[in-house]
């Protein structure tokens, strides 16, 4: 289908919101979330203004990997409901002007996968080559040094067959080998098994890793390894992981979607932004968003994250659209990174940006780490780790909803703990008070979705110091909106180049500022976040 080139598409527009379906409402008081959980909280998404949901994996799984372990990709794990609730959920979400993207994990399977059950059974079944195999070396010892990224060798003997496979995650999650063409179609066709039943686009689980060195060589040291970071981190994963044979599959992947009007695909790709952007692919048809981890991986500091901002609008490729993330389930919440005052900044930034942005359920309420004890880490990266400190499940912590017994997220006792402040910090506590951070994410995403400016327009940096970041964004004939973000807790002054700038306070992270007028030079409260309005016809 043609579009026209003015026309923005619906992932360029909208605003992602991530759900993890363990976590987000339990329908049948079972204590993990589920599909009809999900439909039950539509009305609230649209209420908030998001416009597409991404789910983190609901397939069959044994759940090592709590669902990025499939063992079926065309199925419905019984936990999360069945596929006619799965049919309900795609309807429910268009039937509100929204748009549904699953998680696709191409990576690697479950161990308890079919086509892994016949891979290792014996050397020579067909589909032995599904996967990544390997003698040892002639010495007997591992076929090279590569490390799993939950913790010791990526390799895992197989006693009755005598060889090797490898896993760049869990033992119990094998990583196909994506060089043999049976596995590419296999994998084509259950994206088009879901693009059929009308899914909008995929989350491509790890895509740098899909592709290893095909002569299996060793992986360098890294010299900046420190005794504190993940041991993983003793190498440098060059032959691993972003093999340059990587992005004809993605293009691969991008003919499928192609062949569906208007479907898009997300990478997660933790790379330097230089790499990052190769993923765009050439002409752009690569991924539609490489997932940019920039906000999640920097250091709360304005001088950096302005700087990381130009870099990136810097090194984009023509047409090439921006995205910007602030959390995930793999990553610390970013109220417990930033604090309370500063998430609300952080918010500001997220949606005033260019590019599409994807909110972290939960973080539109302030939803922290949860300190889970010991012996309740359910998360294979704390359990498999000598550092607890690195599991997930802190930021995976049910959906506060309300006050009630288990926070409105189930009435039996969910899967993992829920926060001790739920009965301040919840939905319907915040919904409707002018003050809270509810409001603000609902207000900011209005906003964005009703002036081209915000939504669509193009970027100018126009300050940055040690605390502030400022910046416009503007639209052809339409208002264009200057944004100023204190990321510090001190107040801070500013002189903009254009002194004589005059605009007026759309909204603030400080409701109260709203209404006044500013000019180009402005003192900001510490944590403060302004976005003025500078109407048509004063700014060219
Ligand atoms: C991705 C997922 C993460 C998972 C890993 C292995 O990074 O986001 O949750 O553990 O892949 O599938």
């Amino acid at each position: 289908m043609e579009t026209p080139l003015s026309k923005h598409l619906w992932w360029q527009e909208g605003v992602i919101y991530q759900i993890y379906p363990r976590s987000y409402k339990d329908s049948n008081q079972d204590g993990v979330g589920d599909l009809p959980g999900i439909i039950k909280r539509l009305d609230y998404l649209q209420w908030l203004g998001i416009t597409a949901v991404w789910l983190s994996p609901v397939y069959p799984s044994p759940m090592a990997d709590f669902g990025y372990d499939i063992s079926d990709y065309q199925g419905i794990h019984p936990l999360f409901g069945t596929m006619q609730d799965f049919d309900r959920l795609i309807g429910e979400v268009h039937r509100r002007g929204m748009k549904l993207i699953l998680d696709l994990v191409p990576n690697h399977t479950s161990d308890q996968h079919p086509w892994f059950l016949e891979s290792r059974s014996s050397r020579d079944n067909p589909k032995r080559d599904w996967y990544i195999w390997s003698d040892p070396k002639p010495d007997g010892s591992l076929p090279n040094n590569w490390l799993s990224v939950f913790g010791g060798s990526g390799w895992e003997w197989d006693e009755p067959t005598q060889q090797y496979y490898y896993h760049a995650f869990l033992k119990e999650q094998p990583d196909l080998n994506w060089r043999n063409p049976a596995v590419q179609e296999a994998m084509f066709s259950v994206m088009r098994f879901w693009l059929d039943k009308g899914v909008d686009g995929f989350r491509v689980d790890v895509m740098w890793h899909m592709v290893k060195d095909a002569r299996f060589r060793d992986n360098p040291v890294n010299p900046n390894y420190q005794p504190h970071m993940a041991t993983y981190e003793q190498l440098l994963p060059v032959y691993s992981t972003d093999q340059p044979e990587v992005h004809e599959l993605v293009m691969k992947m991008r003919h499928i979607l192609d062949e569906y009007p208007e479907r898009m695909m997300i990478g997660e790709i933790y790379l330097p932004i230089q790499q990052l952007v190769t993923y765009y692919g050439i002409d752009g048809k690569g991924a539609h968003l490489p997932f940019n981890f920039q906000l999640l991986q920097l250091p709360w500091d304005a001088q950096q994250i302005a700087a990381a901002i130009d870099q990136y609008e810097g090194v984009l490729p023509a047409g090439g659209w921006p995205n910007w993330v602030l959390g995930n389930h793999d990553q610390p919440r970013i109220t417990s990174r930033v604090g309370k005052e500063q998430a609300r900044v952080a918010a500001m930034l997220l949606l005033t940006l260019r590019g599409t942005p994807t909110i972290y359920y939960g973080d539109e309420i302030c939803m922290r780490d949860v300190a889970i004890p010991f012996e309740e880490v359910q998360d294979p990266q704390g359990l498999n780790m000598p550092d607890k400190n690195l599991s997930r499940d802190p930021s995976r912590t049910p959906m506060q909803w309300d006050n009630s017994a288990f926070a409105g997220f189930s009435e039996a006792r969910p899967w993992l703990r829920i926060a001790q402040n739920y009965s301040r910090e919840n939905v319907s506590a915040q919904q409707n008070d002018p003050g809270t951070m509810l409001t603000l994410y609902r207000r900011l995403i209005q906003l964005r979705q009703q002036e081209p400016a915000l939504m669509t327009g193009e970027y100018t940096p126009v300050y940055a110091d040690k605390q502030v970041i400022g910046y416009m964004r503007k639209a052809g004939g339409a208002d264009a909106f200057l944004i100023l973000l204190n990321l510090s807790h001190r107040p801070a002054y500013i002189r903009l180049a254009d002194e004589q700038l005059q605009g007026t306070v759309e909204l603030a992270t400080y409701p109260e500022l709203e209404g006044i007028v500013v000019s180009g030079r402005i003192n900001l409260n510490g944590d403060e976040g302004i976005i003025v309005r500078l109407k048509a016809d004063q700014h060219s």
